[in-house]
């Protein structure tokens, strides 16, 4: 089957960046992403191309070559479900914050919406792909809508997950490690489908790359692969708590450990905790798909990944009160960084914000400085959280657009974010700037204790042993 016309629905993170990638390598394929947010889309298609929606390295290249050409930003989302043979399901699958599975479940509402939107307007046979991260066997789910309230045409139906990382975002979907593709193998049609999905990805990534199962391992690989990635960071999170007791250091056991090729070196770097919008939501979703099939262990193992991070997170931030001399009431305190982690745009589950809330109900003054988000999602971040009022959040945090007006008479500094130019910054005038002593702390593991001592820093460093503590 050749595929002509690609749609996608929704414009975020995952489906800008990918179908990007696919209509800059696929020319003769049109790709339309598509979202109900029309601000969103309008960003999208902004004469500047610097002022695409989603921050990410190399990706507004990537946008400016292949938009107006072969690739299209609509909120027309009818027209192209109707005129694709391929869609792609990318909208948000977020935690579910109401009735059954509340803080756990994945909420499914958007995807079905999808589904009964999909099955309302077409006219012809599709292929419709599931690339939002979703619990195992929703599958199931897509054809049941699909199949009873369609047209009559026929679906196939597959599982495409998406395994870029942000900040990373068009490299590792320019060579990823690799393709996976899961589809009812034991039909004809089920392998026409997957074939016409391989043959998109063939156009760049090596056929050895594009992994193909069935469905449901399809959908479960990305939630474990999730799962061990933010078990890493929980466990070398909880060997920092450990080194800064002992007098080890949280570096040198990672290199130490890392180096041993049964363990690997990648994802042992100590921090003030994970976030993002995905590690939280995905285990969250698999300790309830767990529990759901009576495997408490199982639900309890993974449920620990969490307890680890959000305990990483409060103890950087009580750490903090307790070293200004047990009090932040009407101090100032300043943030570099607020994103997640650097080189995204993206604050969702970012440390930062819950950093920020503990020491704002210890009613500290903050004063952040990231290089790419902006007041507006700052506040926006707090107030969902509905700790305190809108109008209480905007008196006691502003943003700033220099990193200097952070440490300016500030009586601490927290590193939150750990962007390439906060290692540039001339530490010196920050410690002349600040009130004294000038405390300083690292949340993200980017400075070296014995050059800030030198300077005069009183320095916290995450896995580090410290006269602070
Ligand atoms: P996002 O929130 O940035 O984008 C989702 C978009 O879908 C929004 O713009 C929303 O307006 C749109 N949308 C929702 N319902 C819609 C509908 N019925 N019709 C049209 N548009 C609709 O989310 P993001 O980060 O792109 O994530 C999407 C999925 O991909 C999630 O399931 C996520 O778990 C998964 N994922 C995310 C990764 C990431 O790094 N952000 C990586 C891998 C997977």
């Amino acid at each position: 089957m050749k595929i002509k016309n690609i749609c996608c629905i929704g414009a975020g993170y995952v489906g800008g960046p990918t179908m990007a990638v696919i209509a800059q390598k696929c020319p003769e394929i049109n790709v339309t992403v598509v979202d109900i947010n029309e601000k969103r889309i309008a960003a999208w298609n902004d004469k500047d191309v610097e002022n695409i929606p989603i921050y990410e390295p190399g990706l507004s290249k990537v946008v400016d070559e292949a938009r107006g050409r072969n690739l299209f930003f609509s909120a027309d989302v009818d027209k192209a479900i109707d005129q694709a043979e391929m869609i792609f399901i990318s909208v948000n699958t977020p935690t579910k914050a109401y009735g059954m599975g509340k803080g756990m479940a994945a909420d499914l509402k958007f995807i079905e919406l999808c589904a009964r939107q999909i099955a309302r307007v077409s006219t012809s046979d599709k292929i419709v792909i599931e690339k939002s991260t979703l619990p195992v066997r929703t599958a199931e789910a897509l054809k049941n809508i699909l199949e009873n309230t369609g047209n009559g045409v026929n679906y196939q139906i597959l599982s495409n997950p998406e395994f870029l990382a942000e900040g990373t975002a068009v490299e590792d979907l320019m060579d990823p490690d690799r393709v996976l593709i899961g589809g009812d193998i034991d039909t004809e049609k089920g392998k026409e489908a997957v074939e016409a999905l391989v043959n998109v990805y063939a156009h760049w990534v090596p056929k050895e790359r594009i992994l193909t199962t069935n469905v449901w391992s399809s959908e479960l690989s990305k939630l474990t692969a999730n799962a061990f990635l933010a078990q890493r960071v929980s466990s070398i999170n909880a060997m920092s708590e450990l080194c800064e007791k002992t007098g080890a250091d949280v570096n040198e056991v990672a290199k130490a450990v890392g180096m041993d090729s049964r363990i690997g070196s990648k994802f042992l770097k100590s921090s003030v905790g994970f976030g993002g919008s995905c590690f939280q939501k995905d285990i969250l979703n698999l300790v309830y798909i767990a529990k759901s099939f009576g495997l408490n262990e199982v639900a309890d193992y993974w449920e620990q990944v969490i307890i680890m991070n959000d305990h990483q997170k409060r103890r950087f931030a009580a750490n903090i009160v307790r070293t200004l001399f047990n009090t932040v009431a009407g101090k100032k305190i300043g943030f570099l960084g607020w994103a997640f982690k650097k080189d995204t745009n993206d604050t969702r589950e970012s440390a930062a914000i819950y950093v920020a809330d503990y020491l704002l109900n210890e009613q500290a003054e903050i004063v952040v400085y990231d290089p790419k988000v902006k007041e507006e999602q700052i506040n926006a971040d707090l107030d969902y959280l509905n700790t305190r009022s809108e109008k209480e959040n905007r008196q006691r945090i502003k943003a700033v657009n220099d990193p200097y007006q952070v440490s300016k008479e500030a009586h601490a500094v927290a590193i939150l974010t750990e962007w390439d130019e906060f290692k540039e910054l001339d530490r010196k005038r920050i410690y002349d700037e600040m009130l004294k002593p000038a405390f300083l702390f690292d949340g993200r593991n980017i400075l070296h204790q014995s050059s800030q001592k030198a300077i005069g820093f009183k320095t916290y460093i995450i896995g580090e042993n410290c006269d602070l503590l």
